[in-house]
C-alpha cells in the first residue's frame, strides 16, 4: 500500500501496519454495531519530507460531528494545562489595543473560556456541533465549520487579522494541511504566530505509544517534518517545546519568515532527532516489531489471569483504547468492561471491540483482580483516586512502554 505524501507529493509506503480498525472515538450503541465503518489503520514515511502519515484514511464528517465523545475538559490536569496557555497568550502574544486569538478545534472550550472570561476578542472554530455548544455556554464565541482555507478567509473578512492562531490536538488531525496552511496565510497578522501543539512521534517511538495512532491523527510530527512542512508553505518553524500533555507532545511555533528569531530549541532538537535517527525510514520499522512484542505479551497476560479465574477489567476509554483493544483482538470476553468518567462514552461500546464502557462507580463497586489503565497518560491522577483498588489488593496492568503489573 502507498500513498502520495499530503504536504509534498512524495511517496509514502505503509511500514506500520495496525489493522482493520473503527473510528477511535466512534463510541457506539449496541444497535449501531451493524453499520460500524472500519478501515486500515496504517502508517508510512514520506521519502520526501519525511512527515509520517496515515495511508488510508476516514471522512472527516464521519470523525467530527454532533456526537463527538471526547471532552477536553474532563481531566483536571488538561484544565490547568490550558488554562495556562490561556494566560501565557494573554501575557505574551496578546497584549496589543485589540487583540484577535483563533482557536481552531476550541471543543468544549478548555482553553478559549480564559481567553473570553478576560474580554479578550477570540474565535473557536469547532466543527463537532455537541462540544462547540459546551464551549457557547461557556462565553465562547464559536464557528462551527471545520477549519480551511475557505473558513480561514470569511473569518479575516469578518474579524481582521488575527495576532495567534491556535490548535492543540487538531492540527494533527486535519488531513487537508495544504489548506489549513493557505488559510493561516490569510488569517494570521503580519507579525503574528502560528502555535499547535501536538503529539510527538519521538515520544510514540520512545515509550512505544502506538495507542496513540488512530484515525484522528492524520499526521505524526517531528521538529524535522514541521519545520519542511512550514517551509513548504512559505513560513519558518521559530520555535519548538517538549510539553508533558498526551505523554509527551510538542508544541510548535510558526511564523512569517524572518519575522521572529528561531529559538536554539529548534536546532537542539533537530540535532537530538538527528542523532537518534528518529526520519529514517528505520523507526517505523523498528516501533513494528516491539509493538507486535506488546501485543503477544498484553494477550498472553490476560489470557493466563483468565485461566487462573482472575477478574480484569480496563480503566479508561480514550481512543488509545480503540487502537490497543482491535490490534490485540482484546473483547469483552477478556475485559468485560472498561470504566470511564465521560458521561457520553458511559452505556456505549468500544468501537471496534465491543468492550462496554461504564461508569468508575461499577469499578468501586466490585474492585477486580487486576485494571489495564488504557488513560495511562493519565496514571498519576487516576491512581491517586483509587488507592480504594490498589489498597483492596488489586494491582494495574500498564503495556506502556512494555506490558508490566506495578508493584507485583
Ligand atoms: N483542543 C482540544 C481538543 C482536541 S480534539 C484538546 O487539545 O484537548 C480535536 C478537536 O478538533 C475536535 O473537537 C474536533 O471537532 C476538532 N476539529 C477536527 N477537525 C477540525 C477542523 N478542520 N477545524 C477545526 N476543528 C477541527
Ligand atoms: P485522553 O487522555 O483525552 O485520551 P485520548 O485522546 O486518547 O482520548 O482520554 C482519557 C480518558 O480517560 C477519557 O475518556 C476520560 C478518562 N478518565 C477517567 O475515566 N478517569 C479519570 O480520572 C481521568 C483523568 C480520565
Ligand atoms: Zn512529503
Amino acid at each position: 500500500m502507498r500513498i502520495n505524501c499530503r504536504v509534498c507529493g512524495g511517496d509514502v509506503e505503509a511500514a506500520l501496519d495496525l489493522g482493520r480498525q473503527p473510528t477511535a472515538n466512534g463510541f457506539l450503541r449496541p444497535d449501531e454495531i451493524e453499520s460500524e465503518l472500519f478501515f486500515r489503520l496504517a502508517v508510512g514515511r514520506c521519502d520526501r519530507c519525511t512527515t509520517v502519515q496515515l495511508l488510508e484514511e476516514v471522512k472527516q464528517e464521519v470523525r467530527y460531528h454532533d456526537g463527538y465523545r471526547y471532552q477536553a475538559s474532563g481531566s483536571a490536569g488538561h484544565r490547568r494545562h490550558f488554562a495556562e496557555n490561556a494566560r501565557r497568550f494573554m501575557d505574551t502574544e496578546l497584549t496589543g489595543p485589540d487583540p484577535f486569538i483563533v482557536e481552531i478545534g476550541c471543543n468544549d472550550g478548555v482553553m478559549l473560556a480564559a481567553i473570553a472570561e478576560a474580554g479578550v476578542r477570540h474565535l473557536g472554530v469547532e466543527p463537532s456541533g455537541n462540544v462547540a455548544r459546551v464551549a457557547a455556554a461557556k462565553g465562547v464565541r464559536v464557528l462551527g465549520e471545520f477549519f480551511d482555507e475557505t473558513t480561514a478567509k470569511a473569518v479575516r473578512d469578518g474579524d481582521g487579522p488575527a495576532d495567534v492562531i491556535f490548535g492543540a490536538n487538531t492540527i494533527c488531525h486535519i488531513s487537508h494541511i495544504g489548506s489549513v496552511f493557505r488559510g493561516v496565510d490569510a488569517l494570521l497578522a503580519d507579525g503574528g504566530v502560528f502555535v499547535f501543539e501536538e503529539p510527538y512521534l519521538g515520544t510514540i517511538v520512545d515509550r512505544t505509544a502506538f495507542d496513540q495512532i488512530y484515525d484522528e491523527h492524520i499526521f505524526y510530527f517531528t521538529v524535522r517534518s514541521v519545520q519542511a512542512i512550514a517551509a513548504h508553505y512559505g513560513f519558518e518553524l521559530v520555535d519548538a517545546e517538549p510539553i508533558w500533555m498526551h505523554g509527551g507532545e510538542i508544541r510548535y511555533t510558526i511564523a512569517r519568515p524572518g519575522r521572529r528569531v528561531p529559538s536554539a530549541s529548534v536546532a537542539r532538537l533537530l540535532a537530538e532527532e538527528h542523532a537518534r535517527g528518529l526520519n529514517e525510514p528505520e523507526t517505523l520499522e523498528r516501533l513494528r516489531v516491539i509493538v507486535e512484542g506488546v501485543r503477544e505479551d498484553l494477550t498472553d497476560l490476560l489470557r493466563r489471569l483468565k485461566a487462573q479465574g482472575r477478574r480484569v477489567v480496563g480503566y479508561g476509554a480514550p481512543a488509545k483504547c480503540t487502537t490497543v483493544t482491535n490490534f490485540c483482538g482484546i473483547g469483552p470476553e477478556l475485559l468485560p468492561y472498561v470504566c470511564d468518567s465521560t458521561p457520553e462514552k458511559q452505556g456505549h461500546l468500544v468501537p471496534g471491540s465491543h468492550i462496554p464502557v461504564l461508569p468508575p462507580e461499577v469499578f468501586a463497586a466490585d474492585y477486580p483482580d487486576y485494571a489495564v489503565l488504557f488513560a495511562w497518560n493519565h496514571a498519576e491522577e487516576i491512581m491517586a483516586k483509587e488507592t480504594g483498588f490498589t489498597e483492596a489488593g488489586g494491582r494495574w496492568i500498564l503495556y506502556i512502554p512494555t506490558v508490566h503489573v506495578p508493584g507485583g
